[in-house]
């Protein structure tokens, strides 16, 4: 059986008379207890964006989250591709990567936002213009960091076209990585946390959510 319960919403956490009020914080502690209790939870006013290297698992981490946590998902690169209807590759090989990134900067500021949402953003969306410091302001940013040889397999074995990507030799492509990962993670790390996901799992993933907020 779920329930779907909304424990942050201080009037609800209210006895009948009004007299006893809990602080937020304990109701922190009661949400990570029912959610190990198996219950389904809403936890409000959550905006998430998922960061991190190509294969980092944000958009397959990212709805696995907003299921469970029964909050919303968008993925910003299916929300590019269906604003423009294109696919990424399509639309890089159009563009060229510089126009892309200002496309991307655009969609960023424009996405429909709500309070309960988690977005998967694009690998390279924090390391141009300031928009690590836009979703910084925006909500809570999470860095989904990845070793490269853990980043290396999970491509290895990807069915997305990645324009970056394409014309890299398995040889060639933890190098790569490793270069790429060096000159982005100092975009990565403006992150407010920072989620290791080599051994993050579906059975994991919440606890270790809920434990980066300390909950
Ligand atoms: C890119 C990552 C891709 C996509 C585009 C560029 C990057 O998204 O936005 O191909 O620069 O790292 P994923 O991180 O979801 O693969």
């Amino acid at each position: 059986m779920h329930f779907i319960l909304n424990l942050q919403i201080p009037e609800i956490c209210e006895t009948q008379n009004g007299k006893k009020q809990r602080k937020r914080s304990q109701f922190n502690k009661v949400d990570f207890f029912l959610y190990h209790c198996g219950l389904k939870l809403k936890i409000d006013m959550a905006r998430i964006f998922l960061i991190g290297f190509m294969g980092s698992g944000k958009s397959t981490y990212g709805k696995l989250m907003a299921q469970k946590l029964n909050i919303d998902f968008l993925d910003m690169d299916d929300y590019i591709e269906k604003q423009y209807s294109k696919s990424i590759y399509s639309l890089f090989e159009e563009w060229g990567e510089e126009q892309f990134r200002k496309e991307e900067k655009n969609v960023l500021r424009n996405l429909p936002v709500s309070d309960n949402l988690i977005i998967a953003t694009g690998g390279g969306t924090p390391c141009f213009f300031d928009n690590m410091e836009f979703m910084n302001k925006q909500g809570e940013t999470i860095y989904l960091r990845t070793s490269v040889r853990e980043l290396r397999d999970r491509l290895m074995h990807s069915n997305k076209k990645r324009p970056l990507l394409l014309d890299k030799s398995l040889k060639d492509l933890e190098v790569y990585i490793a270069d790429l990962l060096k000159k982005r993670e100092a975009y990565y790390l403006k992150s407010r946390y920072i989620l290791e996901t080599d051994d993050l799992n579906p059975n994991n993933l919440i606890s270790s959510y809920l434990a980066l907020k300390e909950i």
